[in-house]
């Protein structure tokens, strides 16, 4: 069963006439992405009909015999599996079974310190993932676990534990890789990072750890041909981009995605990256300095009511939501009744959970509308792998059509590039002393207004 879409709450802070405006550019839009696609400059947009025998038949191989599924990876190399796991399988660590997910997207010593100490490497399985092949903290953290895995299960068992994903020609981990006689899987050419998560950036891990990868392409596909039409009005992905680009104009610069259930709140985690990167850009096509990008926020139902929400609600209209929502919640319990004569507390009991949950994301929808906040409603009827399909494919496709109305490119992230050369000149990488020479100019401090 697919997720359903649900705009209407976004209409009256922008009227239909508005949104109507834009059709011929929509339909002019949709025409420019076919011919791209067709020349092979979107090629997220195939990922649907990809065979994934390879992947599945690696996940057959090994099924059973890891408790522990370690992956090495950061930014689009691993937002989407988090999510997925989270969605998929259980965002409950307590509620884990083998093979546990560890996700070593952060480098924080201390993190890495205290998983080797508890892991056995014979136990475990690594996935080592990056498109570049060359990010410097997932090799740090390959080079660590290379070390480990061959000091605690010998070099055959290094080979036998770690799964390389990359780039089919380029970067430093495809020689090693190549060198250490490693299983690879190939990144296709052309998919950034956070488009990645159906590619084996995402399907790898997922099918190691027992997810619907079928499932997962299968509800791409659906929405591929849910988002297939040049009409605005028949396009989730494009509606949903231009409501968003008329909210940009408007002052609305504060995108909200709250998820109301722990299951998809990784997914508004995913989002966040996918919307900050692709669309926060200093330049636009013409290398004109705009400047533009909405700042995605992830929030979690019910927990923010109690954080956030008085800050949606009653402070300033900049702000436009997306509520994700549940239909039916794979566990729930019944309320007890007792305390007849509290009132505060009696009303509670012969209620479920789930209700009482339900209720209050009703209750916070009907709050944000009745303030005129724009707000889209996700509804997941189930949380399987083609309900999660879909919402990726959507989100990609109206990520890419925001930022055709931005006039920016979505799929370049040179502000991350620059980062990364900072660091790799900082660490002394031959090639990269300019950068540091460039990182040493700029003072981030001199000290009179330091304290303590
Ligand atoms: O979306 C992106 O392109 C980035 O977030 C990358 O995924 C991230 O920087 C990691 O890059 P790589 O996979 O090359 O290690």
């Amino acid at each position: 069963m697919g997720i359903t879409i649900d705009f209407g709450c976004m209409i009256p802070a922008f009227s239909l006439q508005a949104v109507n405006s834009y059709a011929g550019k929509l339909r002019a839009l949709h025409a420019r992405l076919g011919e791209r696609r067709a020349a092979g400059g979107l090629p997220f947009c195939d990922l649907p009909a990809q065979d994934t025998g390879g992947l599945k038949d690696c996940a057959r191989r090994l099924a059973g015999r890891f408790a522990n599924l370690v992956v090495l990876g950061i930014g689009g190399s691993a937002l989407g599996l988090i999510a997925l796991n989270s969605a998929l399988r259980t965002p409950h660590r307590w509620a884990e079974k083998p093979p546990r997910l560890y996700v070593l997207d952060n480098i924080d010593p201390e993190r890495v310190r205290t998983l080797l100490d508890a892991l056995d490497p014979r136990q475990t399985l690594v996935n080592v993932i990056t498109k570049s092949g060359d990010t410097a903290e997932t090799m740090a953290s390959f080079l660590i676990f290379r070390e480990w895995l061959a000091a605690g299960a010998g070099e055959a068992g290094y080979r036998e534990r770690m799964l390389v994903t990359t780039d089919r020609a380029k970067g430093a981990l495809r020689r090693i890789a190549e060198e250490d006689r490693l299983a690879t899987f190939a990144v296709p050419d052309g998919v950034g990072g956070r488009f990645s998560v159906l590619t084996p950036v995402g399907l790898l891990p997922a099918a190691l750890l027992g997810i619907d990868v079928d499932g997962l392409l299968a509800g791409a596909a659906a929405m591929a041909a849910r988002t297939s039409s040049p009409e605005l009005l028949a396009n989730p992905a494009y509606l949903g981009a231009v409501l968003h680009h008329l909210g940009w104009l408007g002052g609305r610069r504060i995108s909200v995605m709250l998820a109301y259930a722990d299951r998809l709140y990784d997914l508004a985690d995913w989002y966040r990256q996918l919307w900050a990167e692709s669309l926060g850009k200093r330049l636009d096509l013409d290398g004109a300095e705009v400047r533009v990008g909405p700042t995605p926020v992830r929030s979690l139902g019910v927990t923010d009511q109690h954080s956030q929400l008085q800050l949606y609600k009653e402070g300033p209209d900049d702000k436009i939501y997306t509520v994700l929502r549940v239909g039916a919640f794979p566990a729930d319990l019944p309320i007890p009744r007792a305390f007849p004569e509290l009132e505060a507390v009696a009303y509670l009991g012969g209620h479920t959970l789930q209700e009482l949950f339900q209720a209050e994301a009703r209750a916070t929808e009907a709050a944000l509308v009745k303030e005129g906040r724009p707000l889209t409603s996700v509804s997941f009827p189930v949380v399987d792998a083609g309900a999660v399909g879909e919402f990726f494919f959507w989100l990609e496709l109206q990520t890419v059509a925001a930022g055709e109305l931005l006039g920016i490119n979505p799929l370049d992230q040179p502000g991350v590039e620059e980062g990364k050369q900072l660091a790799y000149g900082l660490l002394g990488r031959p090639g990269y002393q300019a950068r540091r020479a460039e990182l040493e100019a700029i003072r981030t401090g001199d000290g009179r207004l330091s304290f303590g």
